[in-house]
C-alpha cells in the first residue's frame, strides 16, 4: 500500500512547474507528495514553486521538507491543489476528512487552478458513503443538536474521540467532527449542500464536483482518471 501511494505522489510532481502557487493537502499520501516536491525545490530542480498548507499537519511537513509556505491571504491564486482522498465515486465525488482537515481542504481546493487527487485503488467506490463515514465539522457547542439532526438523512452520527483520556478530536480551527454513517448516497451534490444548510455545521467532507483529476495507484501503475 505505502508502494502506490509513493508511486502517485511521485506521478504527481509531473504536474508541478516552475512559479507555481501548490495547495498541500493533508494524509499518509500528500506526505510523501510533499516530501517528494521539498526535494526537487532543495535540488533546485523546480524554482518559485510556494505551498499553502491545508493544515498545521501539512505546514510542518512542509517546512521540514524545504518547500516554502504562504497562507492563503498572501496568494493571488492556487494553480494546483494536490491531497489524497478516503472515497472517490465514478463521477470523481470524493469524501475526505479523515485527518479532520475538510474545512481547509475544501477552501483551499475549490480555489485551485486544477485539483489533483491521489489515491490507492482500495479508494475507489461504486457509490461514496459505501466504505468510510462522511466526517462533519460542528461548533463543538452543537455537536449533540447536530448529531440527531443528522438522523433525518437516515443517518447515524458519532463524536470522533481521540481517545478516552484526551476527549473529542480538536481540529485546526477549534472544531469537532462527527463521522456520520448514511444509509445511502443518492446525490452527494445535493447531500453536501444540505448539510451545510444546519446551523453549526462549519463544513462537511463530501466535495462533489470539483476533482479535475484523480490519479490511482494499481498493482499494474498510476492510472489516470478524469472527469
Ligand atoms: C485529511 O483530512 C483527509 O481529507 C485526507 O486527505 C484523506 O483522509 C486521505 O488521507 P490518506 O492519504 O492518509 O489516505
Amino acid at each position: 500500500m505505502e508502494e502506490l501511494k509513493r508511486a502517485v505522489a511521485k506521478e504527481a510532481l509531473k504536474f508541478i512547474e516552475d512559479d507555481m502557487i501548490v495547495g498541500l493537502g493533508t494524509g499518509s499520501t500528500t506526505a510523501y507528495f510533499i516530501e517528494y516536491l521539498g526535494k526537487l525545490i532543495m535540488e533546485e530542480e523546480l524554482e518559485d514553486v510556494y505551498g499553502v498548507p491545508t493544515s498545521y499537519q501539512s505546514r510542518m511537513l512542509a517546512i521540514e521538507n524545504g518547500v516554502p509556505v504562504l497562507g492563503l491571504d498572501e496568494v493571488d491564486a492556487i494553480d494546483i491543489a494536490v491531497d489524497g482522498a478516503d472515497e472517490v465515486d465514478p463521477q470523481l465525488n470524493l469524501i475526505k476528512g479523515r485527518g479532520a482537515a475538510l474545512t481547509m481542504e475544501k477552501i483551499i481546493e475549490y480555489r485551485a487552478g486544477t485539483f489533483l487527487v491521489l489515491v490507492d485503488e482500495s479508494k475507489l467506490v461504486e457509490s461514496l458513503g459505501q466504505k468510510m463515514p462522511v466526517p462533519i465539522e460542528v461548533i463543538p457547542a452543537a455537536w449533540r443538536a447536530i448529531a440527531e439532526e443528522i438522523e433525518v438523512f437516515n443517518a447515524t452520527a458519532e463524536l470522533r474521540m481521540a481517545s478516552k483520556k484526551d476527549g473529542p478530536v480538536v481540529t485546526d480551527n477549534g472544531n469537532f467532527i462527527l463521522d456520520a454513517r448514511f444509509h445511502r448516497i443518492e446525490d452527494p451534490l445535493d447531500l453536501e449542500i444540505e448539510l451545510n444548510n444546519i446551523p453549526g455545521v462549519v463544513e462537511n467532507g463530501i466535495f462533489a464536483d470539483i476533482a479535475d483529476i484523480v490519479l490511482v495507484g494499481t498493482k499494474e501503475g498510476v492510472k489516470r482518471l478524469e472527469r
